[in-house]
């Protein structure tokens, strides 16, 4: 009877070792990942004890607490691409419309923050997504392997499209007669590689901004403006001038997708909780059909 005591003593003795040890461990781990901007350490990484206990959903990055705490979210964008963003009058004021914009406030609305938006040429975005100037960049961007930053799933996939100026429509039909041709596209966009690629001994004039490519069409400074389809069409659909080529130029990782900084691994995987959500319950079709219905 005493030697089982003594026994039971002991045992008790490890036991209360053993929870005051593992307790000490998880304080030990949970300042570590409450100390601000140290990058996500291993240390952060799920012990085997996880799913014993309802973990809290602090899957949070560093930047998505930073975002919370600034209760904003900055979108970078280029408002020059009808219907993913462009710019229309609202009620007499000057607003950033489109799908893209759509998707950034719901990923806004999920964070419980509220969405900042920036407008620059295309080809300052990524400079502008590792300046921090903004935190996010949503602009139709195709996910490129070159392009230096993370990226989400694709949410929307497009063919390309070739504009032409009307009076062309007989002379411009297939690409080899663009062969030699002057050809627009939108500068640091994958339309530039497109057309280099496709068009025989082009001469590729780029330029920051698809408006003033358009017009570099409609004055016949160049004869054919490569881009993303559905701008293709909603710029012909919108003036007499300009013509949709009977052609598509395939591009084989085609689609866009939401960027964020390179590291910035949990802002991605909760925009793709968002995207999952919209498409799933066909939101993003409905912002694309809401979107083409606004393009004047
Ligand atoms: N998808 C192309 C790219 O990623 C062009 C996107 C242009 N977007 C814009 N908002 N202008 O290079």
């Amino acid at each position: 009877m005493k030697k089982f005591s003594k026994m039971a003593a002991i045992i008790s003795f490890i036991l209360i070792m053993v929870l005051l040890f593992t307790a000490c461990g998880k304080k030990v781990s949970t300042d570590v990942e409450e100390n601000g901007d140290q990058p996500p350490a291993d240390t952060s990484q799920p012990p085997v004890d996880t799913d014993t206990e309802p973990t809290p959903v602090d899957d949070e990055s560093p930047k998505i607490k930073e975002i919370k705490q600034a209760g904003k979210i900055v979108l970078g964008t280029s408002a020059d691409y009808p219907p993913y963003e462009f710019h229309k009058e609202i009620d007499g004021k000057d607003t950033i419309v489109g799908f893209d914009i759509e998707i950034a406030k719901e990923i806004a609305k999920d964070l419980g923050v509220e969405l900042e938006i920036k407008d620059m040429d295309f080809d300052g975005l990524l400079l502008a997504l590792n300046a921090e100037k903004v935190d996010f960049v949503i602009a139709g961007m195709t996910p490129k392997p070159e392009r230096d930053v993370e990226f989400s799933k694709i949410y929307y996939k497009a063919l390309q499209g070739i504009l032409i100026h009307a009076d062309n429509k007989d002379v411009y039909k297939t690409i080899d007669d663009l062969t030699g041709k002057r050809i627009g596209a939108q500068k640091g966009a994958i339309q530039e590689d497109l057309a280099k690629e496709e068009i025989k001994d082009l001469k590729l004039k780029a330029l920051a901004k698809i408006p003033d490519l358009v017009l570099e069409v409609k004055h016949k400074k160049i004869d054919a403006l490569v881009m993303e389809m559905p701008v293709a069409e909603a710029y012909a659909a919108n003036n007499d001038d300009l013509f949709l080529m009977p052609v598509e130029l395939i591009d084989e990782e085609g689609g866009s997708a939401v960027a964020a900084k390179r590291g910035e691994k949990g802002l991605i995987d909760f925009a793709n909780k968002t995207l999952d959500r919209l498409e799933k319950d066909g939101s993003i079709e409905r912002f694309v059909i809401e979107a083409v219905e606004m393009v004047e």
